[in-house]
């Protein structure tokens, strides 16, 4: 099964389009907090050019447009890009990229990506148009998220993809592999950056919502898994989660950490 374009391997999100916003719980307070530290972090005025990369259905960059950022969303999925403008009819957007950004050297004052450098073929060019396109002194304002991995909800999910690799099944999506590889680019580069952390937050939904949505396999996480294989994770799964929980429908605590590198690419 295909998720990607033909002519990228990225992770693009056509198929999430409809189902997206939903599957993002996190709070109004939460939300708010995070564009709060995305203008002070930032330093972002009404005056300046932002560019979100990967910008989806808006989750940042709308509430962002409401505070009068001028910020122009750039994403390979037009499906995604469609709901945006639904919600916010007067958003600009371009379908790119990231490797190859539509824009001019130093015409950004602050260019955001959010959750989606895991999903990016060629990251390391991705970043470096990040580079190219920020004028000096411009910040990339880059969000994610930390799991914990001892909450209940955090357990589940591992458990499904240590039963997919068993199958021979892969995880790996095209992106960046991990937290420190990131790092190490960063220093390789000689790049400044800070991590803050915006907010602490439990999703808890119950059991049977999680089920489902691996069932649908709405999570990117899950799109690259062989069927084959996805089925028989997904029956072994459903077994385990049978024999340690019955048929409580608890909600499930899943603790995350929102959390903000602010960089500063450095010039050669
Ligand atoms: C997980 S969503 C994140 C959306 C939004 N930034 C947010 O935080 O809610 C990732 C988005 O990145 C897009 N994407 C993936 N690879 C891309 C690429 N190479 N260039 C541009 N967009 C890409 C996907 O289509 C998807 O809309």
């Amino acid at each position: 099964m295909s998720h990607t374009t033909t002519h990228d391997p990225s992770v693009v999100f056509d198929r999430a389009a409809s189902y997206y916003d939903r599957t993002r719980t996190e709070s109004p307070e939460i939300a708010t907090a995070l564009t709060n530290m995305l203008i002070e972090q930032g330093a972002l005025s009404e005056m300046m050019r932002v560019l979100e990369v990967g910008v989806g259905t808006g989750r940042i960059t709308i509430p962002l447009l409401r505070r009068g950022i001028n910020v122009i969303g750039v994403d390979m999925s037009l499906p995604m890009m469609r709901v945006m403008r639904a919600k916010q009819p007067d958003a600009t957007v371009a379908q790119a990229n990231a490797t190859q950004l539509p824009f001019r050297a130093e015409s950004a004052h602050a260019v955001i990506l959010s959750h989606v450098l895991h999903l990016i073929a060629g990251w390391e060019r991705a970043l470096y148009e990040v580079q190219r396109v920020l004028k000096p002194g411009g910040k990339l304002l880059h969000c994610w998220q930390e799991h914990n991995s001892e909450s209940a909800g955090q357990v589940i999910i591992s458990k499904f993809f240590e039963l997919v690799r068993a199958h021979g099944g892969g995880t790996e999506r095209p992106g960046v592999r991990d937290r420190q590889t990131l790092i190490d680019f960063g220093q390789r580069q000689g790049w400044q950056s800070q991590t803050i952390e915006v907010a602490i937050w439990a999703s808890k939904e119950p059991l049977s919502t999680l089920v489902e949505r691996f069932r649908l396999r709405q999570w990117s996480s899950t799109w690259q898994i062989a069927d084959d294989v996805f089925a028989k994770a997904l029956l072994e799964w459903e077994r385990w989660l049978k024999e340690t929980y019955g048929n409580d429908d608890q909600p499930l605590p899943h603790e995350r950490r929102i959390m903000l590198d602010v960089v500063l690419p450095q010039r050669a």
